[in-house]
């Protein structure tokens, strides 16, 4: 791989592979009815087209198109490897409704390729913004001003000031002592971590003066080396004010809706009264998003943006509300009933509650039943949407009545196969399900389960498949292995049946 072509971007290493909930359709529209912003439906839309912009290897992109096998998903990114792997993911699982493009997004909405495009849906770009040039954004601009049809909605993700004002100073740092050290932008970012952290435990103050800064000294030493290199290598990367990213993406007509983190919508559970009282001397939105910036920090944002918002009142948005389906992604038991928030910890009336979740506990239920069992005192519907999936406890059905799939199990099989390591069972991983329309986030060792699972239609036996899996390695490692998947079965196998994974 070379480096010298990617204006500036880390070009010389492959990224992570990573799934974001965020970039999901439905928590973007569930976000958007939320603030009481009128959205069509991407549940009702079975030939919904989802762009992706810098999608690198392609998770998150095949997780969609596995799990709505009629949504034409299509992915962008420079970087031939990655695009190559997403290829090799979407082959392996028979995917026929995604593409992957290979272009540079500083040119790409010029090009016939992009004119052949349809219009799309919904876009998304995690992770890319604050890490490219001005002529890449400026690009991204250009194709979404010419692709996202009106009412459609834009997901982007970046890292915000004031919050990140620090690391500015740690990220020049770790470059420029890097490349001077090094060749390879791996072996750049490794050595120009160990000066950042050399200088932090000699007192360098800007090392250990913030909060932000602070907490990344003690992140770095633990972060893979690939996520560092894109994260740190990049010579454009620069935060942003969220001002900023809006007035950018008003060049394209959009206009900012909320934040796809579904708690970022709910000011009280992020500002102290005093701040709020400050926060609501203002009425313009952008005003009260740097507020807020100022007061939680931030680092990195998921902002959604609408292409001509408009706004529904209160009736029409509980009625868009009330039909949104959620199931539950824990085990009832484990229900978080107080929430640690930025502005501290809430409680939540179980009164209220409980009986959501043990109807939930019985399959899928929508928004409006689920206020209904609230026990004679009112619950408003945005509440209860941010309750279940803005703390990820229950997801969005999109499909309440739909089951387990062979193609599903097919990718799910891919993606064991392809990402989960037996040395790191821990790693982050997902599962998709044609009941979301989405996947569920997991760990390695929950991905290698399910897609066992589904492979034979019936559940492992721990020791069995333990064994099989660690053939002639020594009878304490097949036990520790066993253990760990009596546990995710123990844990996860009535949450999967209740979200259709299996
Ligand atoms: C930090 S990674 C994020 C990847 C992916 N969205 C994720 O979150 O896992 C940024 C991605 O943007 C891509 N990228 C950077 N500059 C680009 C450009 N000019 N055109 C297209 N893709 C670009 C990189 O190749 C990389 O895959």
């Amino acid at each position: 791989m070379s480096g010298s072509w990617g204006g500036g971007y880390v070009t010389d290493i492959e990224y992570t592979r990573g799934y974001f909930i965020s970039q999901s359709p439905h928590i973007l529209a569930l976000s958007c009815l939320i603030g009481g912003i009128a959205v069509d439906a991407p549940w009702d839309n079975p030939a919904l087209h989802y762009l992706e912009l810098g999608c690198g290897r392609g998770l998150n992109a095949c997780v969609l198109a596995a799990a709505n096998p009629g949504w034409r998903v299509t992915g962008i990114d420079f970087m031939p490897a990655a695009v190559a792997d997403a290829r090799r993911l979407a082959a392996e699982a028979g995917l026929d409704n995604v593409t992957f493009i290979e272009a540079d997004l500083s040119d790409f909405a010029e090009t016939a390729q992009a004119a052949a495009l349809p219009e799309a849906d919904i876009v998304s770009a995690h992770g890319v913004w604050s890490w490219v040039g001005d002529a890449v954004r400026a690009g991204m601009v250009r194709l979404v001003a010419a692709k996202l049809r009106a009412g459609g909605i834009m997901h982007v993700s970046y890292n915000a000031l004031p919050a990140q004002q620090g690391v500015l100073a740690t990220q020049r740092l770790m470059r420029e002592a890097g490349r001077r050290l090094a060749e390879r932008s791996d072996r750049q970012v490794v050595a120009g971590r160990e000066v950042v952290l050399a200088l932090a435990a000699a007192g360098g103050t800007h090392l250990t003066g913030t909060a932000v800064v602070r907490d990344l000294m003690e992140e770095l030493a633990d972060m893979p080396v690939a996520y560092l290199a894109h994260e740190y290598m990049n010579a454009a990367w620069r935060p942003c004010f969220h001002g900023d990213v809006a007035a950018d993406l008003a060049g394209a007509r959009l206009d900012f809706a909320g934040s796809a983190r579904l708690i970022e919508n709910f000011v009280d559970l992020l500002l102290t009264p005093e701040q709020r009282a400050i926060h609501d001397r203002f009425d313009d939105m952008l005003m009260r998003e740097l507020v807020i910036d100022t007061c939680i920090n931030r680092t990195l944002r998921h902002d959604i943006y609408v292409r001509g918002a408009t706004r529904l009142s209160v009736a029409a948005r509980d009625a868009a509300l009330g039909r949104v389906h959620l199931a539950l992604a824990t085990a009832p038991e484990n229900f978080r009933y107080v929430l640690k928030m930025p502005a501290g910890e809430a409680a939540l009336n179980e009164s209220q509650y409980r009986p959501m979740v043990a109807a939930l506990a019985y399959g899928p239920c929508s928004i409006a039943a689920l206020a209904a069992l609230s026990g004679g005192t009112a619950v408003n519907l945005p509440e209860v949407a941010m309750v279940m999936a803005g703390t990820y406890q229950a997801l969005v059905a999109s499909r309440p009545e739909a089951g387990a799939d062979a193609r599903v199990h097919r990718f799910n099989q891919a993606v064991a196969r392809r990402d989960v390591r037996l040395e790191n069972l821990n790693g982050t991983s997902v599962l998709a399900s044609l009941r979301l329309g989405a996947g569920c986030p997991s760990r390695g060792a929950e991905t290698l389960v399910a897609a066992q699972i589904g492979a034979n239609g019936a559940v492992p036996d721990p020791v069995a498949f333990a064994a099989a899996l660690l053939p002639g390695e020594p009878d304490a490692a097949r036990d520790d292995l066993a253990a760990t998947l009596k546990t995710v079965l123990h844990d996860r196998l009535a949450v999967w049946q209740r979200l259709g994974i299996v």
